[in-house]
């Protein structure tokens, strides 16, 4: 089943209807500094990229599957943010090409939703579209280890495994640590890292 058609029939398990809660945590802290844009790659219903509005950061949410226009707008009006705001574009991760690069990538259950052989280049893209001096914040899920037989999505992932991806282009965690709270379904199983260059 594509993406596409997951959303289109509603078959999102994966949606937790709520903002990531260490995302509202972090966004709380101050710790993303002055911030002004926000990316969240395959953020389907969008709440991640609603929170970033919340807390005035420009956020641009960022999905492969056009099916998710009417669930991230109905999100949007339960928000009460106007549609001038958290902005959806529909296009690939690998291929997107925006007039400037972002304060800020949020990635949550992206990276762990692509195939384990393309995280070389989504660590590549990641490079690619933050600023210079800008902040990539992962919540590292599903921190798991399945059977020899288990099959993705989601594919499991740990903080060793995003550090490998980043180290080499000169990324290295300033925060690494279990959040203190997580959507039930996923307590224990999560890890926030905030990575800068
Ligand atoms: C597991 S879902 C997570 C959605 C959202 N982050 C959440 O937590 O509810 C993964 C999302 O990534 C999107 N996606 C998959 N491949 C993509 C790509 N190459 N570019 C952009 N979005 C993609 C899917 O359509 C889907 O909405």
């Amino acid at each position: 089943m594509s993406w596409d058609d997951a959303w289109r029939e509603g078959r999102t398990p994966w949606d937790a209807g709520d903002t990531a809660p260490p995302l509202a945590e972090l966004l709380a802290s101050g710790e993303l500094g002055h911030a002004k844009s926000a990316l969240v790659p395959g953020c389907g219903g969008g709440w991640d990229v609603l929170a970033f509005e919340q807390a005035g950061i420009r956020a641009v949410g960022l999905d492969v599957a056009p099916s998710v226009v009417p669930v991230f707008a109905a999100n949007r009006a339960k928000r009460a943010i106007d549609a001038t705001r958290a902005r959806l574009v529909i296009d690939d991760f690998f291929t997107f090409a925006p007039a400037e690069r972002f304060d800020v990538i949020w990635d949550y259950t992206f990276l762990c939703a692509i195939p384990p052989a393309w995280r070389e280049r989504w660590a590549e893209r990641v490079d690619a579209l933050l600023a210079p001096d800008g902040t990539l914040a992962t919540l590292i899920f599903p921190a798991t280890h399945p059977g020899p037989d288990y099959v993705g999505p989601p594919w499991p992932l740990h903080p060793e495994d995003v550090r490998a991806l980043l180290q080499p282009r000169g990324f290295r965690a300033v925060k690494l640590e279990r959040p203190t709270r997580s959507h039930p379904a996923r307590e224990g199983k999560e890890w926030i890292a905030i990575w800068r260059r």
